[in-house]
Formats: C-alpha cells, sequence, structure tokens
C-alpha cells in the first residue's frame, strides 16, 4: 500500500503542499518518497529511499518550481527501497511522470513488449511500464487523457494512478482500479489522493472516484469518465466532518478496525504476487531436507496452520517452531541440509532473526516471507517473498496474519503440483477457492459484525475462555486467543479440542466460555464429542460453523456463521476473522484501546 497525491494551485507553487500532504499519508507507506512537478515546459523530480523527513533533509522536497505536481511515498512491492524505484516514474524522454498505488500483475509482459520497442527502463518497479505505455500512446498522436485510457485498458491488477505530462502542464490525468482514490476542492487548488487525509486540512469538499474510473483534473475542476466506455460520470463533492485522525483512519475509529475491514483487498494483493517468487520459493521447499517454519507470536500461528497445509497437500513434513525456542531445540541439528522458512511481517523481530542467525552460521538455507521489503530479513534471505499487505498500524496482527496463510497456500499448492501429491482437479479445485477466499472475507465482515459485537456485550465479563478446534483449527485458536489476550486483556486458554479430558476440562464450571472452531472438515465428528462433553459440565458454546451446520447451531448457545464450501486447508482464514473482530469489540466493552495494546510493541526488535 503505497500514498499518492497530486495537485494543482491557482496562487503558488506545489512542492511544500505535496510534501505536507505526503507526511499525513507517511501511514501508508514509508520506505521511500518522491514528487514531481512542472514548470518553464519541464518535470522537475526529487525522490529517494528512506523516509520522508529523511529524504526532505537530503534534498529538500519543498524546493520544486510549479504550480502543478504529484508526489508518492512508498510501501515497496516490486523491487527494494531504492532510488531508482521510488516514484515517480518517467518515460524515456523524462516528459511523462507517474506515480502508483497497487500492484499490476502484467507487467513483466508489458515491459518484454516495450523493451523490445527500444524502451529503456530505470527502475524493477511495476509502475514504469505506466510511464513509457502512455509515452507510446502520445506518440501515436493520442493526448494525456487519451493516452491514459488506451494505457490503463491494458494493466491488470490493481491501481490508483497520477499522470502529469510537461506536454500538458495544465492537468493531472488520473485513474483508479481497486486502490482508493480521491479528490478534494479547495479554494486555492485541486487535489487528489489516495486517502482523504492528505487533503483533509486544505478542504473538506469530497469527490470519492469509483472503480474503474478516470478523472481530469484542472485548476478550475475536475471531470469523471468510465474508462471501459468513456461515458462520462456526474458526480457532485460531499461535504465530510472527519477530524485529521479519523481521516487517517478512513473513518474507522480505530486502526485495528480498519485493517480488519481491509482484508478482503489485503488477500485479493495476495494473489497478485509474482508467479516467478513463487516457483523459485517452492522449489528451494521442494529441495528442502528438513524444512524449519520459524516465527514467533501470530506469525508463528501463520506456520502452525501451514504445517498442516503443507502435509495435507504436498506431503511434505515441515517442523514449526517458535523462534524463541529454535535455538535450545534445534540449535546443534540444524545443518547444511535443513532449509529455515522464517515468516515475519516486521522482518525485524529479534527472536526471529536469531534463529535465522543460528541456521545460516550452520549453512542452512533461508527463505523469507515478510510485508516489509527491505527488512533485515529479506537482506538474510536467499529468497523472500513480500506479501503486500501494506503497512499494519495496529499492534495486533490481522491483514498481515491472513495474507500469511494465503501466500503459504500458494507456495503449499506449487509445491503439491511440483511432488505430483495432488490431482489436477483438486489443484484446480483448490486454486479457485483461493480466489474466492476474499469474497468469503467479505460476506463475513458484512453479515456478522453486529452479531460478534452482541456476543462480545453478552460475555465482556467472563474472566477466562478456551478457544478449541481440532486439526488446522487448532492454530485458528491459539490465533483467537493470542487477539483476546492482547488487547482485550482477557486470560484464554487455546489447545487442541482432543487434548480437553487429559487436564483442561478441570477448569470448566456453569457458565465458562468455550469458543469451539468448527469447520466442515474431517474433525467435525469428533469435535462434536468435544462439545457434549463441555457442554455436560454447563460450558457456554461459542461455535464458529457453516452458515448451513444445522447440527453444531442446535448444539451451540451461540454461533457465528461462515460461509459454506471452504475446504478444510484454507479454513484458518475466513475462520479466524470473526475472532479478530471477537476480539476487538471484547476490548471495546473492557475500555482497552485495540491500537495501544499495554505492554506491547508492534515490532518486537529486543530478545
Ligand atoms: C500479534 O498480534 C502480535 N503483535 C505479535 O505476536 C506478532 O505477531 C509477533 O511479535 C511477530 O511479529 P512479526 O510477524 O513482525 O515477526
Amino acid at each position: 500500500m503505497c500514498g499518492i497525491f497530486g495537485c494543482i494551485l491557482k496562487n503558488s507553487e506545489v512542492a511544500s503542499t505535496i510534501h505536507s500532504a505526503l507526511k499525513r499519508l507517511e501511514y501508508r507507506g514509508y520506505d521511500s518518497v518522491g514528487e514531481v512537478t512542472i514548470a518553464d515546459g519541464r518535470l522537475f523530480i526529487k525522490k529517494d529511499s528512506g523516509k520522508i523527513d529523511e529524504v526532505h533533509m537530503l534534498h529538500n522536497l519543498d524546493d520544486l518550481p510549479g504550480k502543478i505536481g504529484v508526489g508518492h511515498t512508498r510501501w515497496a512491492t516490486h523491487g527494494a527501497p531504492t532510488k531508482q524505484n521510488a516514484h515517480p516514474h518517467t518515460d524515456c524522454e523524462e516528459q511523462i511522470a507517474v506515480v502508483h498505488n497497487g500492484i499490476i500483475e502484467n507487467f513483466a509482459e508489458l515491459k518484454k513488449e516495450l523493451e523490445d520497442r527500444g524502451h529503456f527502463f530505470k527502475s524493477r518497479t511495476d509502475t514504469e511500464i505506466i510511464a513509457h505505455l502512455v509515452e507510446e500512446k502520445m506518440h501515436e498522436g493520442l493526448d494525456l487523457k487519451g493516452a491514459v485510457v488506451e494505457t490503463v485498458r491494458r494493466l491488470e491488477g490493481s491501481y490508483a494512478i497520477a499522470v502529469v505530462s510537461s506536454k500538458e502542464p495544465d492537468k493531472i490525468v488520473c485513474a483508479r482500479k481497486e486502490s482508493p482514490l480521491t479528490l478534494g476542492l479547495g479554494e486555492n487548488g485541486v487535489y487528489c489522493a489516495s486517502d482523504i487525509p492528505a487533503f483533509l486540512p486544505l478542504t473538506n469538499k469530497v469527490v470519492i472516484v469509483e472503480d474503474g474510473e478516470l478523472v481530469v483534473l484542472r485548476e478550475n475542476g475536475y471531470e469523471i469518465w468510465k474508462i471501459a466506455d468513456l461515458k462520462p460520470v456526474i458526480r457532485e463533492p460531499k461535504i465530510i466532518d472527519w477530524t485529521p485522525e479519523m481521516a487517517e483512519k478512513q473513518g474507522y475509529p480505530h486502526f485495528m478496525l480498519k485493517e480488519i475491514m481491509e482484508q478482503p483487498l489485503t488477500l485479493r494483493n495476495t494473489l497478485r504476487l509474482q508467479e516467478h517468487y513463487l516457483e523459485l520459493m517452492a522449489t528451494f521447499l521442494d529441495r528442502a531436507g528438513q524444512l524449519f517454519l520459524v516465527a514467533c507470536g501470530t506469525s508463528y500461528h501463520a506456520c502452525l496452520a501451514a504445517s498442516y497445509i503443507f502435509s495435507k497437500l504436498a506431503f511434505h513434513i515441515t517442523n514449526p517452531v517458535i523462534a524463541s525456542e529454535f535455538n535450545e531445540q534445534h540449535g546443534k541439528s540444524v545443518n547444511i541440509d535443513s532449509t529455515i522458512l522464517a515468516v515475519s511481517q516486521s522482518g525485524e523481530t529479534a527472536d526471529t532473526l536469531a534463529a535465522v542467525e543460528t541456521a545460516r552460521q550452520r549453512a542452512a538455507t533461508i527463505l523469507g516471507l515478510t510485508n516489509t521489503i527491505g527488512s533485515t530479513l529479506t537482506r538474510v534471505s536467499r529468497v523472500y517473498i513480500g506479501q503486500q499487505s501494506g503497512p499494519e498500524i495496529g499492534v495486533a496482527a490481522t491483514k498481515t496474519f491472513t495474507a500469511q496463510l494465503s501466500v503459504l497456500s500458494q507456495l503449499a499448492l506449487r509445491l503439491a503440483k511440483m511432488r505430483g501429491k495432488v490431482s489436477q482437479d483438486e489443484i484446480d479445485f483448490l486454486e479457485e477457492k483461493v480466489t474466492q477466499i476474499p469474497d468469503m472475507v467479505e460476506t463475513i465482515l458484512k453479515t456478522q459484525m453486529e452479531k460478534i459485537r452482541q456476543l462480545a456485550n453478552k460475555y465482556k465479563d467472563k474472566s477466562c475462555f478456551f478457544f478449541l478446534g481440532r486439526g488446522i483449527s487448532y492454530a485458528t485458536a491459539l490465533e483467537g486467543r493470542l487477539k483476546l489476550m492482547e488487547i482485550a486483556y482477557v486470560p484464554a486458554i487455546a489447545f487442541p479440542a482432543g487434548e480437553s479430558k487429559h487436564g483442561p476440562i478441570s477448569l470448566v464450571e456453569q457458565g465458562f466460555p468455550v469458543v469451539f472452531i468448527c469447520p466442515k472438515d474431517d474433525t467435525r465428528k469428533t469435535l462434536i464429542g468435544n462439545i457434549m462433553e463441555m457442554k455436560a459440565r454447563g460450558a457456554l458454546i461459542i461455535a464458529l460453523c457453516e452458515e448451513d451446520d444445522e447440527e453444531i447451531k442446535r448444539l451451540a448457545d451461540d454461533c457465528i456463521e461462515v460461509p459454506k464450501g471452504i475446504p478444510e486447508v484454507l479454513s484458518p482464514i475466513p475462520y479466524v476473522v470473526p475472532l479478530q473482530l471477537f476480539a476487538y469489540y471484547m476490548a471495546l466493552e473492557r475500555g482497552c484501546d485495540p491500537d495501544k495494546p499495554r505492554n506491547l510493541a508492534k515490532s518486537v526488535t529486543v530478545k
């Protein structure tokens, strides 16, 4: 997730306005920053890797001439955070500049086509192909608007772009597909941005650009068209009454809720990973003798779930290991035949990096899955994959967890294909289901939120919870427990449901709440037995089950419904979402701040 901003001012230069706007978009990404303005018939560009303040100190982002310009603050997805990869990106003649938020899935083939036509590329980003495509179209005689229309019609994936040209210095052409784009209409100028906070101090007159629309922004206003058929769109501005702080959360009361709600989009972004890296990593996993999945906290829960997925799909035995225990458990045995897949959304967790360092010193192969390109984990990994979730501001991991699961599921599917362990029909079925997961999560968010909020109110005074599941749902149970503990400060215990009678059931008394994760998978029959044994001792049963599972609904005191037809190996993604919401609403009921839980840091960079 990156931040784009553009503006045209009537009476003043734009550089400092762009700089301030980018500062307000910094929560969307902050590993590189850049600005471009137009004056005297040419482009003026300043950009570099680093945080906005660092780059400003080095280059003075306020010192660019011109009353029109665009800017960008980056969260790297394609290409490491370097000056060359920072936006804006330009065409060969440096007359067209583009800033972009999103992921262009077909950039490799378009880049090849353009290189074959003699275009030379300065960066490793997907974005740069947009500038060269617009250049091509303008060479064919199209104006900037026409060239952008033709360009975006060739793009697959997600984008919110703002394009300027020194040949047409009076306009900014923007377009969006999936990535957000808004317009601001002020007294002294007009603005376009990924998010409202960028221009809220300048105006609260807002126009939301809808999917598949293109905008031409001029000093005196804006025009909108449908990209598909260039039908004009009439849309009046709205006055919004958000505070700047609320705007940063897109109107949600907390970053955690905003990030829970973002999961359909971030899950779609995990479906746009570069095939080359998925195949490369799957190859390394296939060759691995001993394969350790190493992480902390929520990321460890993703590894635990992945161990079931790799085993069931690819018949590949893996060892999920809590990073802080790795050296004690395997420090002596890890060797050149070992492979470590370290999972860390921050890429900076000290315990995880310590485990990786031990393995590296003993010649093991290091692979990485992270949300932070340019992090230490990406530098020590032989191969890494960026999960493309955008910055996660809430301390509790939510969207980054489901994104990790999606990437790990895709890797397991490739491994299964490589090993020929699963029929092509089943592979096709599962690949189709992976693409349906974002919509399933969207359905849960739309249909279950109010019920979950009521459940939190009903159970807000309970002093302890069990979270139980069998098979892969044990990982889901662990994650649900962690969410409730870390942001609502409610003691919770998660264990495989089959373990109840080996001790923990002694805690159960009348009214004791037990959360059961009950997808319709192979474990369901025995799980019903576990529910019965809890009910027999007076427990209150909160069941997460498929929407048509009448048997479970009859047994449970409260039910949260999940769309049916989710394969067992993919079940943690949709089933964890209600548990994230339950923890969030329990935190509110108990007067806790979900974004800043006590004693916790977003990235634990100390051991
Ligand atoms: C999850 O809600 C916690 N914030 C924490 O457990 C986190 O998952 C853990 O510290 C690992 O962080 P990482 O993914 O950045 O390595």
